[in-house]
This record gives structure tokens, C-alpha cells and sequence, in this order.
């Protein structure tokens, strides 16, 4: 079984953990769980596209949101996510350092829409605004417009 569907899996657990728990979160545990594994599917095909690690950045889509799973707060999820998601990673287990630190990392800068990362880091990113798009979740920060108009431009096949 490829590890996708076990941190997926595990990551389900994470956030049923949080059910009924009465706590204020900014987004609801649902669009966790389906934000996690839509935005895994088009890290999947922009990997194959852009010749990143189709596993690797999957990886790195499913989990770029674990900060805002664990504090139920999207204000600085993306920081809050790396050194728990490193623990969740290593308690999980079949990963290397350099696996972990490059999707913690994704998950710590994925927030920098304006910025450029690296090519996985730039496809976390590019999935986030993509799946939200799809799912009508507002985004007011003009570099998240212009990141989803790039994409969609991307994504157009050229006559
Ligand atoms: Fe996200």
C-alpha cells in the first residue's frame, strides 16, 4: 500500500479526533477531510505535469493544512503546522528526515502565495488555491487570485 493512503488514513483519525469536541474552529472538520484529499489529487496530476515527485508532493498537499487541523485556527496555520506534522510523520514512520523536513516545509511556507518556493513547495501552494477555488472559499489576497489565474492558464491546452 503506498503511503499516501496510510497518512491519509491517519490524518482522517487525526481530525475525527477533534469531532465533538465543541471547539470553535474556522473551518469546519468536513472541509478538512475533503480538502485533504482533493487537494492530494491535483498535487498528484501538477506533479506529473511539472515533474516533481508524484508521491512526495501528494504527501505534502494532503498534509499542508495539519497546522489549522490541530489549533483549529487558520492565523498562522502554516507556522504552526511543521514541528507537530515532523511528530505526526515520525510516529507514523516509513519516512526519512529529508522526507519530513521537506513536507514540513512545504506545510510551514505554503502560505506565502507571493513568494516562490521550491517547484513541490510552488504545487502545494497551487493546489491549496486551486481546491479552494473549486469549493467557493473566499480568497480576498490578490496573490491568491493571480496564482489560481496562472494555474488555470497552465492547465489550458495550447492550440
Ligand atoms: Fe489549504
Amino acid at each position: 500500500m503506498k503511503r499516501i493512503i496510510k497518512v491519509q488514513k491517519m490524518l482522517l483519525e487525526k481530525i475525527n479526533s477533534y469531532e465533538g469536541l465543541g471547539e470553535d474552529r474556522e473551518y469546519p472538520l468536513d472541509f478538512e477531510r475533503i480538502h485533504m484529499a482533493s487537494g492530494t489529487g491535483i498535487g498528484h496530476m501538477l506533479a506529473i505535469i511539472r515533474g516533481t515527485d508524484p508521491e512526495l508532493t501528494s504527501l505534502a498537499c494532503a498534509l499542508h493544512d495539519f497546522g489549522r487541523i490541530v489549533t483549529g485556527l487558520q492565523k498562522d496555520h502554516a507556522n504552526s503546522a511543521y514541528q507537530p506534522l515532523k511528530e505526526f510523520l515520525t510516529e507514523i514512520g516509513g519516512f526519512n528526515d529529508e522526507e519530513i523536513e521537506i513536507i514540513a516545509l512545504a506545510a510551514k511556507n505554503h502560505s506565502s502565495k507571493d513568494s516562490v518556493g521550491t517547484p513541490l513547495e510552488e504545487i502545494v501552494k497551487d493546489a491549496d488555491v486551486f481546491d479552494c477555488w473549486q469549493y467557493g472559499i473566499p480568497m480576498t489576497r490578490p496573490e491568491q487570485l493571480k496564482r489560481l489565474e496562472a494555474l488555470i492558464q497552465e492547465l489550458k491546452p495550447t492550440v
